[in-house]
């Protein structure tokens, strides 16, 4: 058995689904599933019901957060149309610091929080550059700043948010890229100064549209699943892409089915052992994921040190990835069949084991929520 020891990763884009949507996922399954798969800290989405877009949202997730979590855990907070911060007495302001960032959802998505006005995006960008004239954005070395902008902004909306970020000179972090166009263009955003950082998921990494067939319902999720040549494209420009990230969007298998459907995938538990399985093929190397999964969202987010904290991998075993295995309340990977070798042994957070390969021994609360004032 060989056993590698890795920092506590962290997934920075994850849907734990709480308050609202708890039969799907909740703060204690979401964050029993990272530790599972390795992750000691996550980032949290704001498309919950209701949305976080609101100061006293914010604080009513952070309590629940706080209760519940075995991982630490970042909240974003949402735009919402309901709450444009264009207006003098801008409801974000006095917590931006509080959050890992601002998510606008500017494509097609699951739940309610698509913004594609221009007029608000731009309020939006406005309002988070006054912000930070007077904080500045977070860092490593300035933890009292605030974070970027993140978008889920596909096709030609991609274009008018790297517009509007260099007009603002506002930090901005594009979620889950996924088509070749995209990619390139962030790279050539990146020659040429613009303040862009972006992710990209293992399943546009692993899967194709080709791939629909066999998956059904599990290979449904925004953004939708690309051609091989995307793929290639996202393989190819790696150097560009700075975080490892999952979009882990669980819902149940029966709403799946529905015929209206759910666009979203789980993902937490089985990035790690992906990764793992991809540097054993020699696709990726070891510091690829350590700069991806821990580096990079650090530095992006401003994620302080977990002290004594350790992943241990076993990365000879061999697992054969099933739905009856996952942790997360929704019990199902799109993955399942995939044979991969690398297993999450244990987990060191704070000193403390909390999972012991086999199961959580955290008790819910163990976690911190980031970015307290
Ligand atoms: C996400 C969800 O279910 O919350 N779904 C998805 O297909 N990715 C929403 C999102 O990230 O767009
Ligand atoms: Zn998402």
């Amino acid at each position: 058995m060989a056993t590698i020891k890795l920092p506590g990763l962290i997934d920075a884009h994850v849907h734990l689904r709480e308050p609202g949507y708890t039969h799907k996922e909740d703060f204690y399954t979401g964050t029993c599933a990272a530790l599972a798969g390795g992750m000691t800290t996550v980032l949290d989405m704001p498309n919950t019901s209701p949305p976080t877009d609101t100061p006293e949202r914010l604080t009513e997730k952070r309590a629940l957060a706080d209760s519940k979590a075995v991982c630490d855990v970042g909240l974003f907070v949402g735009a919402t149309s309901d709450h444009p911060t264009d207006s003098p007495d801008d409801a974000y302001l006095p917590v931006a610091t509080q959050a890992c960032g601002l998510k606008i959802y500017v494509s097609e998505t699951f739940g309610s929080l698509r913004i594609d006005e221009l007029g608000l995006m731009h309020g939006f960008f406005r309002t988070w550059a006054e912000k930070a004239e007077q904080s500045g954005y977070r860092s490593a070395d300035q933890p009292q700043g605030i974070g970027p902008i993140a978008v889920h902004a596909e096709d030609m909306m991609l274009p008018v948010c790297l517009n509007l970020s260099q007009l603002y000179a506002v930090p901005l972090h594009i979620v889950h890229v996924s088509r070749r166009s995209e990619i390139e263009l962030i790279r050539k955003a990146k020659e040429c100064g613009l303040p862009v950082t972006c992710e990209v998921t293992p399943h546009h990494l692993l899967l194709s549209a080709d791939t629909l067939p066999q998956l059904g319902v599990r290979g449904d999720m925004r953004p939708r699943l690309a051609t091989p040549d995307d793929v290639v494209a996202l393989w190819e420009n790696l150097d560009v892409v700075d975080i490892f990230a999952t979009d882990h969007a669980p819902h149940t298998m029966e709403e799946k089915n529905k015929p209206e459907g759910t666009p979203g995938v789980p993902g937490v538990e089985t990035m790690l052992p992906l990764l793992i399985t991809l540097v054993q093929e020699g696709r990726l190397t070891q510091d690829d994921i350590l700069h991806r999964c821990y580096t990079r969202p650090k530095e992006i987010y401003g994620i302080p040190n977990q002290l004594e904290t350790e992943v241990e991998v076993d990365v000879d075993q061999s697992v054969e990835l099933s739905d009856n295995q996952m942790i997360t309340q929704s019990g199902w990977t799109p993955f399942a069949g995939m044979t991969v070798r690398g297993k999450v042994t244990r987990v060191i957070l704070r000193g403390q084991v909390v999972y012991d390969g086999e199961k959580v021994v955290a008790s819910p609360g163990y976690g911190t929520v980031l970015y307290a004032r």
